[in-house]
Parts: structure tokens; C-alpha cells; sequence
């Protein structure tokens, strides 16, 4: 089907030092790429974008303790408001696109996921519908309830839908080795070495930063699914991911 999954971090469409402020322009101009990709080529997207400063900081206040049901919602209520504006901005770029939110279609068990409904987004892209998830607080068999990143939703859909573009934009051209340069290629096996050198993110970030990112994406190339990790904050690098140029750093088995 050549489907193709995309990941765009909270950092891109959100002021991440802030509290739930978006980058309304950003959104806009990350729709109009993908519309207008979508236009000429008409391949299915799948859209996961993470929370920034929608989600994190609610997440940091009133889950951090422990189980908290008020926690809970006032975190989804977060990040829902801004997956409503992703999806208003893309169908606003004339495409269909409908929210898919994880607290509503997973389950977790101690952070894995355990159970995923898929088959309405199996449905929405034989519609040519744009499904968009999140990352979001997802119940949880053991913890009662857990953050669930969108750099996990995107290797755990990657691996059952049989996804031949993964990309991950975030606001940095790459992954950056020790002196700041763009790696072209990582694979497990260099994983090993070079993990020291990539840290978490400098906001408020529950899910790893860039290592957690990394480490996900390292796991699903073992599985023979290779994924990039570019600069969505650039203009016109999403486009380029999408028609799938040589962008950002490639991670792959070999
Ligand atoms: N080696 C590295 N390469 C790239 N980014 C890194 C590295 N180490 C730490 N980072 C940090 O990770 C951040 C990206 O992670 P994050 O803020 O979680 O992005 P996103 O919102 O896309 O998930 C970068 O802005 C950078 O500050
Ligand atoms: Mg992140």
C-alpha cells in the first residue's frame, strides 16, 4: 500500500518552554506540504504528532505522583485541543483528516502496549482519510494509567501495517553526533557507540527526547524497517521526506 508514517514532534507545532501555546503558522504550513504531496501523489499518510507543551507539563504536574484520574483528564483535555487544531488545519488544506485519540483505542501494561484498535485506521485510509493520533495518557493494566509517546505509536504501527516511510520531524536537521554535525546513518550495531552522545530534550519532555526517539526507531530497524529523522521545522523538508529524499539521518539494519 506504501504507506507512509509521520511523526511531527511536539517541538515543532508547539512553544515547548511555554504551557499550551501552538504554532498555529507552523501547523498550517505542515498541512499545506503534506496536502500538497497528497495531491500530486496520493499515497496514504498516517499523522502522529506529539503534545510539547500541551500534555507534558499536565503530565509533569499531576501524574508524576501517581495514579490521578483528574490527572488523567486534564492531560488529554490538553493534548486534545491541539490535535483538534492539526486536523481543523488540514482539512482547512483540503484533505480529510480525522482524530484518532490512543486514550480511547489502546492499553497499556506497565507503558507497553498491549492492545491497539487499528481497523478504523485500516478503514480511514482506504477512504483516503489522514488518521491523527498523539501522544496522549492511555490506561494501564499495572500503573493504572501512563504517558504513551507518539515515538512509540509510530514504531508500534510501523510494524503491524507493514509502513514503508517512517519519519520522525523534529526541530533539529537530524541526529548530531559529538561535535554538532548531522549523522547520515545510524544502525544498531553503531547505536552502541554513539547512544552517550544523544540526550533527552531540553524542555519539559515526559518521553525521552531524542534518545528515547532514537532508541524506538534503532528497535524497529531490527525488525527491517528503516525510518529518518529530519528537521520538520525547516520549510519544505517534510515535503522532501515525503517524496522520499536523502533527508536528516537515516536509521536502518545494515
Ligand atoms: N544528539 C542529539 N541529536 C539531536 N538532538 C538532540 C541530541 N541530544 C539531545 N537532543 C535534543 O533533543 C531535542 C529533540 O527532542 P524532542 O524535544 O523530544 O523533540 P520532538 O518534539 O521532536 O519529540 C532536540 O531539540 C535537542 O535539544
Ligand atoms: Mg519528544
Amino acid at each position: 500500500m506504501n504507506l507512509t508514517i509521520l511523526k511531527i514532534g511536539g517541538s515543532v507545532i508547539t512553544e515547548k518552554g511555554s504551557v499550551s501555546v501552538a504554532k498555529k503558522d507552523e501547523i498550517d504550513r505542515i498541512s499545506q506540504e503534506i496536502a500538497a504531496f497528497k495531491k500530486e501523489v496520493n499515497l496514504p499518510i498516517i499523522l502522529v504528532h506529539g503534545a510539547g507543551s500541551f500534555g507534558h507539563p499536565q503530565a509533569i504536574e499531576h501524574m508524576s505522583k501517581g495514579f490521578n484520574a483528574n490527572g488523567i483528564y486534564l492531560t488529554h483535555t490538553s493534548v486534545k485541543s491541539l490535535n483538534s487544531m492539526v486536523v481543523d488545519s488540514l482539512n482547512k488544506s483540503g484533505l480529510n483528516a480525522l482524530p484518532v485519540h490512543p486514550l480511547s483505542s489502546c492499553l497499556l501494561e506497565n507503558g507497553n502496549i498491549v492492545e491497539f484498535q487499528t481497523a478504523q485506521i485500516k478503514l480511514m485510509l482506504e477512504r483516503d482519510i489522514v488518521p491523527v493520533l498523539h501522544g496522549d495518557v492511555v490506561m494501564d493494566r499495572v500503573l493504572g494509567a501512563a504517558v504513551l509517546s507518539g515515538d512509540r505509536i509510530v514504531p508500534y504501527l510501523a510494524a503491524v501495517s507493514a509502513a514503508s516511510g517512517i519519519g520522525a520531524g523534529s526541530n533539529v536537521d537530524g541526529v548530531l553526533d559529538n561535535k554538532g554535525e548531522v549523522m547520515k546513518k545510524i544502525t544498531p550495531q553503531s547505536f552502541v557507540d554513539m547512544k552517550k552522545d544523544i540526550m533527552g530534550a531540553k524542555a519539559p519532555d515526559v518521553t525521552g527526547g531524542m534518545l528515547g526517539k532514537v532508541s524506538e526507531l534503532v528497535e524497529l530497524s531490527k525488525k527491517g524497517i528503516s525510518s529518518r529523522v529530519f528537521n520538520a521545522a525547516k520549510k519544505n523538508i517534510v515535503s522532501k521526506f515525503l517524496y522520499g529524499e536523502d533527508v536528516g539521518t537515516l536509521i536502518t539494519d545494515k
